[in-house]
C-alpha cells in the first residue's frame, strides 16, 4: 500500500522515560536524543512513522525532554545565521526536520508505565486507530516496519510486531502465543509481560511497535498495575487478545536495542557502515582497534 492511502495517521512516541540504562550520560540528556552517528534516535522512529504514512506525532514527555520537540521545531536563528553565511544546503537540512511532520508534546505527570504513557496521549490521538514505536527499537528494513503492521491491520483490531528471541531472555519482552495464520502472522490469544523463561507461553517476542484501536484507552484505564507496579500496555492488549481482536506480525528487518551501551555501538556500527562517505574510514579505525 501507498504510505498516502494507508489508514493509520497518528503514531504515539512514549518518551518520558528516564534513560536508567544508560546512565550517566542520560542524567541530562534524553536517552532519545543519543546519536545514531550524526542523527538522534528519535528521528529514525518520526523517519519510520512518517515514510509510513503517518502525518501527526504525540510524544508523551516528562519535563528535561524539551530537547525532543525542538528537535523538529523550526529554529529561527540557526536558520538566518545559515542563510547570511549562504550555507544552503545545510539550511535544507535543519528545515527538512521542522518539515517532516506535525509534532504535540504531552506531559505524563508520573512515570507509571508504557500503558500509562499511551494512555496519557489519547487527547492527542482522539478516536481513530493509531501507531505507537518506541524509539529504543530502532528497525533498519526495506520496508519501514510500522508500515508493515498497518499493511497487516484490520478495522477494531491490534497488530504487535513479533521477533524470536531465545527463550533465556523472555524476561526482557513482553511475550504472544497464539495460532500461525501464516508464517509471518499469529491470531494471539495469550500476551505475557516479561515472563520467566520457564513461564514464558512461546519465543514470539513483543518489538516496540504496534498498531492500536482506540477502544484501548478504556481498557487501559482499567488495567490494574502489572509487573514492575507498571500499568503495563501488554496487560492492556491482553484483554484484547482474550476477545480474539491481536495480530502478531513478525516483521522483515533488523531490530537493534538502543536503549544500552552495547545495542547503541552495534547500531552506531550498522548504520555509520552504510554511509559511503563513512564505511572505508571506518573500516580503517576498526582494523586499528582490533
Ligand atoms: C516494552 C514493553 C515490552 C516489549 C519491549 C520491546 O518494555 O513493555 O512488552 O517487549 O518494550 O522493546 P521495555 O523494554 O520498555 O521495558
Amino acid at each position: 500500500m501507498s504510505p498516502a492511502a494507508r489508514p493509520v495517521k497518528t503514531a504515539v512516541l512514549p518518551v518520558a522515560g528516564l534513560g536508567t540504562r544508560f546512565l550517566p550520560v542520560t542524567k541530562s540528556v534524553p536517552k532519545e536524543m543519543l546519536p545514531l552517528v550524526d542523527r538522534p534516535c528519535i528521528e529514525y522512529a518520526v523517519a519510520e512513522a512518517v515514510a509510513a504514512g503517518v502525518e501527526r506525532v504525540v510524544m508523551v514527555v516528562s519535563r528535561g525532554k524539551e530537547a525532543l520537540a525542538d528537535y523538529f521545531d523550526r529554529n529561527p536563528l540557526l536558520e538566518q545565521h545559515l542563510e547570511e553565511k549562504g550555507k544552503e544546503e545545510q539550511l535544507a537540512l535543519v528545515r527538512s526536520l521542522s518539515d517532516m511532520c506535525d509534532v504535540v508534546t504531552i506531559r505524563q505527570g508520573e512515570a507509571l508505565g508504557l500503558g500509562h504513557a499511551v494512555l496519557t496521549a489519547r487527547p492527542g490521538v482522539g478516536d481513530q486507530p493509531f501507531a505507537v514505536l518506541l524509539a529504543d527499537d530502532v528497525v533498519d528494513a526495506e520496508r519501514p516496519a510500522i508500515g508493515q503492521l498497518i499493511d497487516a491491520w484490520e478495522p477494531g483490531r491490534a497488530v504487535v510486531a513479533l521477533m524470536e528471541v531465545p527463550r533465556a531472555e523472555t524476561r526482557k519482552y513482553g511475550v504472544c502465543a497464539g495460532e500461525w495464520l501464516s508464517p509471518d502472522r499469529m491470531s494471539v490469544s495469550a500476551m505475557v509481560e516479561k515472563p520467566d523463561p520457564a513461564d514464558a507461553p512461546s519465543n514470539h517476542a513483543i518489538v516496540g511497535r504496534y498498531v492500536l484501536p482506540p477502544d484501548i484507552f478504556e481498557i487501559l484505564r482499567r488495567t490494574p498495575r502489572g509487573r514492575g507496579g507498571e500499568i503495563q500496555l501488554t496487560d492492556a492488549l491482553a484483554a484484547l487478545a482474550v476477545q480474539g481482536r491481536v495480530t502478531g506480525k513478525v516483521f522483515e528487518g533488523q531490530r537493534f536495542d538502543t536503549g544500552n551501551v552495547l545495542g547503541w555501538l552495534d547500531a552506531t556500527l550498522h548504520f555509520a557502515r552504510k554511509r559511503p562517505d563513512l564505511a572505508g574510514p571506518l573500516a580503517e579505525i576498526i582494523a586499528r582497534h582490533s
